[in-house]
């Protein structure tokens, strides 16, 4: 997907927090990882040790058919091979689709940051928990 492609994606995945423009994925492609599917993407990176998922959409017509799923599979595939030990990312309290999601790959809650997201009708920030995943855990 081009930038111009990913931001369009983002922008019907994310209210809040701020969808993404071109350019800042533009800059982000030059560090980062992307897997993709058509109407899906993960965009992660890997730092020394650990890997950060930064964004996970899939288009709402593709929900719930197992693609954020292997999406997630395929990332954590490259960063084993690289032998990354633990992957984390933020994700907004209230994002129950995403909480499950991350539930099934047992990811744990190590963190909170409050007032982190702003909540759609912009009345009250929203927390994010900052969760993690054991690589070493879930590939046994
Ligand atoms: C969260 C999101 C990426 C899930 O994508 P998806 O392709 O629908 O997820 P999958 O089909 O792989 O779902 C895997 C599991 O996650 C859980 N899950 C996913 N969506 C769910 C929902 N709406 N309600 C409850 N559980 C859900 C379920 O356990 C599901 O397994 P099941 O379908 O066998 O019950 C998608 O809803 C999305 O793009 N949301 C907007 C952007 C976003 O919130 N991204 C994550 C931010 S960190």
């Amino acid at each position: 997907m081009t930038p111009e492609e990913l931001s369009t994606l983002h922008h019907k995945c994310f209210l809040q927090p701020r969808p993404w423009s071109p350019n800042e994925f533009r800059q982000l492609l030059g560090s980062c990882f992307l897997v993709e599917r058509s109407n899906a993407f993960l965009l992660g990176r890997f730092i020394f040790d650990d890997a950060e998922i930064l964004t996970l959409a899939v288009s709402p017509r593709e929900r719930r058919k197992g693609v954020a799923s292997l999406l997630v599979k395929e990332f954590f595939l490259k960063a084993t091979e690289q032998g990354i030990k633990r992957v984390t990312l933020e994700v907004a309290e209230d994002n129950l689709p995403a909480l499950a999601l991350y539930n099934s790959f047992h990811f744990i809650n190590i963190g909170r940051r409050e007032k982190y997201y702003k909540s759609i009708n912009q009345q009250k920030n929203v927390a994010a928990l900052v969760l993690s995943c054991d690589l070493l855990l879930t590939n046994q």
